[in-house]
Formats: C-alpha cells, structure tokens, sequence
C-alpha cells in the first residue's frame, strides 16, 4: 500500500470479525514494527501478544472491574482534564461515536452497552500490550511507544487489518500483569486490538475530524 495512502486510511476500528489472525501475519506486523524509531536506539519497548485463552481472561478480567466500578490502577496516569480546545474535539468524538451508532445521549443504556463493548477490546481476537520499564522511566520512552503502536497500527492496516490503540484497556495493570506474565518491573502503557474489521459497521465508518494545519503549524521564516 502506498504510505500516504495508509496513513490517511488508517483509523481506529472498534468492531472486528470473529474471525482469527494468524499467529504468523501478527509476526509479520511485529517485524515491520521493530523498525520503529527510539531516542538512541534503545528500543524501550516490550509487546505482549494476547490471544486465546489469556484474551479471554483478560476481557473478562477488564469487564467485571469495569461494572463493579472499580477505580482505574493505570500505570500511566489518566488525563482526567484538558485545555478547552481539547476538550471540545473529546467531546466532539464522543457525540459521534454515540450518534454513528443511533445511540442517544440520555439513553444510558445503550451507552454502558458501548463501553462494555470498549472494555472488552471491542471483541478483538488480538490484543497487545506496549510496555515500558518501570524503572529509570524518562519520558522519552512514552514517546517511543507512541513511534512503535503508530508503526504497528499502519503495517496492520497495510495487510487489510485494523487496529484501536486502547488506553481503556490498561487501567488494571496488576491483574493484567498476572493474567499476561507481565513483570513487576513493566509499566503497561496502552493496549493495541487488532483484528479483521468489520467494514460494515457504521462505527469502523463515520466521518473523522482533524485541525487544519494553520491551526497547529507556525511557520516562522
Ligand atoms: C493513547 C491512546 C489511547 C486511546 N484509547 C482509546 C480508548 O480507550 N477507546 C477508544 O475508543 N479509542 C481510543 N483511542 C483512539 C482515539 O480515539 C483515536 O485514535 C482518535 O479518535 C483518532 O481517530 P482515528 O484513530 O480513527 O484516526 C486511543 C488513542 C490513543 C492514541
């Protein structure tokens, strides 16, 4: 696929086929991401592959916490507000995410439905974790995870695949670290799901929004 063309075709998908990925078409993406650029080259990083069983105790793991209400033990603390223009394009995402898939605002039904769906890797039969070491943390590391997940995201989209970089699938890192034999000295990051997208459903299609450039490059000549 040509690289414009993945970039801009690339977007987050949030419901997959039931369908499997192989094991080798995973390696395949994971190969092309090692080539992720990292400050020094120290290539920070550790990916847990859940698959299978694990998966499955992970979204069952990640959904009872979540309707228990149990409060969010991130590793990576969660933003929890934002400068106004922020705020108003979260919000904006919000709102048509809901509406993509006729769901009302007052209907908190339909909404906890939605977000069951979202804690649940939006039923992904692959999801990995981007881990750092917990230890000698500088934030350069963050942004080098940020480097590998885009990588991964786009050499999945590249083989037909789609991807949804998942901060809420992270927010139990204790039990996500018993279920994955992740070790105490890795600092979960974000989970990425991947899978087959379903291309028919509206939320894989709506309209996506993005600043103009002049709202974010200054040019100073
Ligand atoms: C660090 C990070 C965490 C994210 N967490 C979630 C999430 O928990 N749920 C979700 O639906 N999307 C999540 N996203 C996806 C963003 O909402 C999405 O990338 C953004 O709206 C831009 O849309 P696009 O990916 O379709 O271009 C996350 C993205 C990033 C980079």
């Amino acid at each position: 696929m040509e690289l414009v063309a993945a970039v801009q075709g690339r977007r987050s998908i949030r419901r997959f086929k039931s369908q499997d990925v192989p094991k080798n078409i995973i390696t395949e993406i994971l190969e092309v991401a090692r080539w992720s650029p990292s400050w020094g080259n120290t290539q920070p990083w550790d990916l847990y592959v859940l698959t299978g069983k694990t998966l499955a105790k992970f979204k069952e793991m990640n959904l009872k916490k979540t309707l228990a209400g149990t409060t969010s033990a991130s590793d990576v603390p969660m933003p929890t507000d934002w400068p106004d223009a922020m705020k108003a394009r979260y919000g904006a995402l919000g709102k048509v995410v809901l509406s993509a898939q006729g769901i009302k605002r007052d209907d908190k039904e339909a909404r906890d439905k939605y977000y069951q769906t979202m804690v649940s890797a939006f039923d992904a039969p692959c999801l990995i974790f981007a881990c750092i070491s917990r230890d000698n943390l500088v934030e350069y590391q963050m942004l080098d995870i940020g480097l590998i997940a885009q990588t991964i995201c786009l050499a999945a989209h590249d083989k037909g695949l789609g991807t949804c970089l998942l901060a809420s699938t992270a927010r139990y890192c204790d039990e996500i670290r018993k279920i994955a034999a992740i070790p105490e000295d890795k600092k979960i990051v974000v989970g990425i799901a991947l899978g087959y997208p379903d291309s028919a459903f509206p939320l894989n299609n709506f309209e996506r929004d993005r600043m103009k450039l002049t709202e974010f490059v200054h040019w100073m000549e």
